[in-house]
């Protein structure tokens, strides 16, 4: 085994360089406020940014449509700025994975205006028409509410042209050898200017077979393998990450049975189960979807998340546990989205319960795979429903009681700072939160470093321990003869629960890495320990002799 695969145990932060810090007061976020930003998330100690898309783009979907994959977006400033702002990370040890957004391109892309244009443009078969309008043509639509078909007409090329997604986001034609070869070429293109890898966007339709004639699409997964061999030769230390909701049976298939595919994957599986168990306090299915995503090639690696930048997809759970999680965190209709999703962040999810925000984050940290965070959650920032669809959660980072949050200088910025009620800027920000040793910030910061030297979690293998209770949860994680043992209560009322780690000797003593509770076992050999109403204990099991008893394979 290779020891040193960084993404194995370590930390993401992912932001939107649109949202995070402008520099130049036109109100958009830009790479040189960005790399001003960059010692607050040193300091945080995160391993690695992820980058949401930054390509020139009309922006009709946040820079998921891309007009060029060779430029960026020049709001937020030039290729040197980009450069710059790589090099500067690097110089802080954190690495940068940038979106790579090729499942389909912006209508407005020059490829794509080629091609309809004129059948013989050599484009024209990087997307996909159908002469006539597909049967199924009304289905299969991402957006339910918003997009109304996957087959649009194109008046100019008169055909019709495939979109998975919206209509202004054309699918490329990826079983073209050609289009291949382009994609292998923008991510050698980004690798060279200094980026570390990929969250691929949109996998299971990258792969996919597509095509008006397509009646039961199957997945190219060997082109996973030529990306990542791609990959891996020019940069050895590259990875991708990749964004793929599928069922847990097809989750081998990304990883490849021998880790050749994937590097990571998001578990939205457990993202899923994760937020019902919060909603519940039954861990049953949390437990369930763990045990369906335990198996992974060694080298492999999930990605573990509460919130991302899209609507909290809740497509997986039966309609009864979804229902539930809507009643408890999206009671209004305006809250919830394309007829599986809640579009809110955490905080006022949780109801701003500071006891429920740490339940949530610890249970994340503490989920076998690396975490994802999100911009803005650890300050528990909130979110402005009168914007659209998921830009609701999407507003610029709150770093000070100053105009616009210290944001941007401008009077306009390019989404609202949130600026009323409980989770404006007034009240949420980054500098107050810094001063205040209680703070959530201060309490991520240590959670990070917490969760970085606990590698068990992102190396190890776990066990859940019985409890007795579907309300409590219990991880143990071993790894070269270290353990550490994670409880979380659900409940908002206590727990009291009885615990046999049958480790023998060494198990009889608990060290708590968080705060000073430890725990003996008692007389049966078994640890009574008192969970408070959402209360979460991290132990090493042993002492802190730990290190000593490490072994190296
Ligand atoms: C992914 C992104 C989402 C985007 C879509 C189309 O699902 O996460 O934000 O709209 O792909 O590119």
């Amino acid at each position: 085994m290779i020891n040193d695969l960084w993404y194995k145990n370590a930390v993401i932060y992912c932001l939107s360089v649109e949202t995070f810090q402008d520099s130049n007061g036109d109100g958009v976020g830009d790479f040189p406020g960005l790399m001003r930003r960059l010692d607050y998330l040193h300091g945080m100690g995160i391993d690695a940014i992820w980058l949401m898309p930054f390509q020139a783009s009309p922006g009709k979907d946040d820079g998921y449509d891309i007009s060029n994959y060779y430029d960026i977006d020049p709001r937020f400033g030039t290729l040197g700025d980009f450069v710059e702002f790589t090099h500067a990370a690097k110089q802080r040890g954190i690495r940068v994975l940038i979106d790579i957004v090729v499942n389909h391109t912006s209508d407005q892309h020059p490829w794509f205006q080629s091609a309809r244009s004129d059948p013989n443009s050599p484009y024209r078969d990087w997307y996909v028409w159908s002469k006539t309008k597909p049967k199924d043509a009304d289905q299969g639509m991402v957006f339910p509410g918003v997009q109304e078909s996957t087959w649009t007409l194109d008046e100019k090329a008169g055909e019709y042209y495939f979109h998975r997604f919206y209509k202004f986001q054309p699918d490329l034609n990826t079983a073209n050898p050609e289009v291949q070869a382009e994609i292998l070429k923008i991510m050698g293109f980004w690798i060279q200017l200094g980026v570390n890898g990929f969250r691929m966007d949109a996998v299971p339709f990258v792969i996919a077979d597509k095509g008006a004639d397509e009646q039961k699409p199957q997945q190219q997964y060997d082109l996973l393998r030529w990306f990542r061999a791609f990959l891996q030769w020019r940069k050895g230390d590259a990875v991708i990450l990749a964004e793929a909701n599928v069922p847990p049976k097809q989750n081998l298939q990304y990883f490849g049975d021998d880790g050749d595919r994937m590097h990571m994957m998001f578990n939205f599986q457990v993202n899923q189960t994760l937020f019902y168990a919060l909603a519940s306090a039954d861990t049953k299915p949390l437990i369930k979807a763990l045990d369906e995503t335990r198996a992974r090639p060694d080298t492999a690696q999930w990605g573990t998340f509460l919130r991302n930048h899209d609507e909290l997809d809740l497509g997986r759970l039966t309609e009864a546990q979804r229902k539930l999680v809507f009643d408890h965190f999206g009671p209004d209709p305006d809250m919830q989205l394309y007829e599986r999703g809640i579009r809110r962040r955490l905080a006022p999810m949780l109801g701003g319960d500071r006891r429920r925000l740490e339940l949530a984050y610890s249970l994340m940290l503490s989920m076998p795979g690396t975490p994802v965070l999100r911009y803005g959650d650890e300050i528990g920032m909130g979110d402005d429903l009168s914007l659209p669809e998921r830009n609701g959660a999407r507003t610029p980072m709150q770093w000070s009681d100053e105009p616009q949050g210290g944001f941007s200088r401008s009077d306009k910025t390019v989404l609202p700072v949130i600026s009323e009620g409980p989770y404006g800027f007034a009240h949420v920000n980054v500098a107050s939160q810094r001063r205040d040793p209680n703070s959530f910030l201060n309490w991520t910061e240590r959670m990070i470093r917490m969760r970085r030297e606990a590698p068990e979690i992102g190396w190890g293998a776990y066990a859940v321990v019985e409890t007795g209770e579907k309300g409590v949860l219990a991880m143990r994680y071993d790894w070269r003869n270290n353990s550490v043992l994670l409880l979380h209560n659900l409940c908002d009322y206590p727990h009291k629960i009885a615990l046999d780690l049958k480790m023998g000797e060494i198990g009889l003593r608990l060290i708590d890495i968080a705060d000073g509770g430890h725990s003996q076992a008692e007389d049966d050999g078994r640890h009574h320990i008192l969970l408070e109403p959402y209360g979460y204990r991290w132990y090493r099991v042993g002492g802190l002799d730990y290190i000593l008893r490490r072994t190296e394979i």
